[in-house]
């Protein structure tokens, strides 16, 4: 009997040890003080229509990845709030977005979540829209004054860019450009690959919390006991935790060891997790002879000796550590990426459009599909039977209202249970608002970064060229 063997290695706040300024090394110290936010920012209108006027507005967002748009007419809709943009690729391979409101009487003109167009047609009146956002056609034209269409109305244009093959629109014609406002290290994204992985799962449920409060409870690894107890032989929850610039984070997470308060009854009491993790690596387990102290970095060797053998050449700019662990990323504000190896999974907290006591979980699942026997998706991402891996079809968006038990998994359901408790304490008279260890420093630079928009202490940028509403 004993703890587990790297214990002694396990002190908050964990310290991997990387080259500072590598990717994986840790971020310089940020001081966010000790302030205790009023806990209205989590359920009152007033906050709610304060991150309308100073917040959404002005950032970027994710709308949408390449890979779900690859040939010219690929569009999908992207929601957030009341709002609805149509992300479309065009015929010269850029990708252009749009608000999706007819210039006619403000129907919505795309009703589907994602498909391929030549145009796209209203369904009120047929007025009708070419992919690149000119108006094509006026029913009865003739019966119209000059004055009110003469100047062709086509469909609204927002700022869009793409990076990494993550593509980001932006309401603001004055925001900074992307890459500018990108906190993440330079190449962070890139190394992944996300350009040849391909959308296989794409689910959106109803959560009833804030967003900020669901954002929170993925921001930290401190709740793992506690709410996630079956991950414990497989995780370790202290994490290396980074703040970068503009609110953006990262952690990592250890994966394939038990956590260091995990007990060890013996050198070879691999736990079921860890076990999985092995196969997923390619390992077999009737031949594996390693120890609870082997199993992370066997897991990284045998991952590293498989991309070799199938050609997977981005895994060259992976570390071995990229190969078992979870790089847990922040985007400010409102969403996060689980970034492994053979995929990630993009996490969006999507505000309600009227309601500050619920959100949409939008969880985009992309997978690099290797067709190999030895290669399979890995069990983390929780996939259903059935589901094409191989990216020949675009998935639809599977939905659940805020009374259905989501499809997304059991340790998902764990925190979707969790944040409805969350936000009704929240609202007690008796909270007095969050007290934010060290362990929670990633979800205290969130917030400090969503008060300099809300107070307007982030002046507009020079103005760039692209459109306003
Ligand atoms: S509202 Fe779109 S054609 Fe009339
Ligand atoms: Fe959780």
């Amino acid at each position: 009997m004993g703890n587990n063997p790297d214990t002694g290695k396990f002190k908050f706040p964990l310290d991997l040890g990387a080259p500072v300024g590598s990717l994986e090394g840790r971020s310089p110290a940020v001081d966010n003080g000790l302030d205790i936010p009023d806990p209205s920012r989590y359920y009152s209108r007033e906050f709610m229509e304060k991150e309308w006027q100073h917040l959404w507005p002005r950032v970027w967002l994710i709308a949408a990845v390449t890979a779900d748009i690859r040939e010219p007419g690929d569009f999908t809709v992207f929601e957030h709030g009341h709002e609805e943009f149509i992300v479309v690729r065009q015929d010269d391979g850029s990708i252009k977005a749009f608000y999706n409101v007819c210039s006619h009487r403000g129907n919505r003109v795309c009703q589907v979540d994602r498909g391929t167009a030549s145009s796209f047609t209203c369904a009120f009146h047929s007025w009708e829209f070419g992919c690149n956002g000119t108006l094509n056609k006026i029913v009865d034209e003739e019966t119209f004054n000059k004055k009110l269409v003469g100047h062709r109305p086509g469909l609204t244009e927002v700022r869009c860019e793409t990076l990494a093959g993550i593509v980001f629109i932006n309401m603001d014609g004055n925001a900074p450009p992307l890459k500018e406002w990108m906190g993440l290290p330079e190449g962070y994204l890139e190394a992944y690959d996300i350009e040849n992985m391909n959308l296989v799962r794409h689910t959106r449920s109803e959560w009833k919390s804030n967003w900020k409060t669901g954002v929170d409870t993925f921001y930290e690894s401190y709740h793992l006991p506690h709410v996630h107890p079956q991950t414990q032989g497989a995780i370790e929850e202290f994490s290396q935790i980074d703040l970068y610039k503009n609110g953006f984070g990262r952690m990592i997470m250890w994966f394939g060891i038990k956590s260091h308060r995990h007990p060890v009854e013996h050198e070879r009491d691999l736990d079921e997790g860890v076990k999985v993790m092995l196969r997923d690596a390619g390992i077999d387990l009737a031949t594996y002879s390693g120890t609870v102290a082997d199993t992370r970095r066997d897991i990284q060797i045998a991952k590293r000796e498989r991309a070799k053998r199938l050609g997977l050449s981005n895994y060259e700019r992976l570390t071995d550590g990229q190969l078992s662990d979870g790089w847990i990323t922040g985007l400010f504000p409102n969403v996060q990426i689980g970034m492994h190896a053979e995929g990630i999974f993009i996490m969006r907290f999507v505000p309600h459009p009227t309601d500050p006591d619920r959100f949409f979980y939008d969880n985009m699942l992309l997978y690099r599909h290797v067709d190999d026997p030895n290669y399979a998706v890995p069990a983390w991402m929780a996939m259903p039977d059935g589901i094409d891996v191989t990216g020949e079809t675009r998935p639809d968006i599977e939905r659940w209202s805020a009374d259905e038990s989501p499809g997304i998994g059991p340790v998902l359901i764990q925190d979707y249970d969790l944040v409805a408790h969350v936000q009704r304490g929240i609202k007690s008279r008796g909270f007095k608002g969050p007290l934010w260890g060290d362990q929670e420093a990633r979800v205290r630079h969130f917030h400090r970064e969503v008060d300099r928009y809300i107070k307007g202490e982030i002046p507009p940028a020079n103005a760039t060229e692209g459109t306003d509403r």
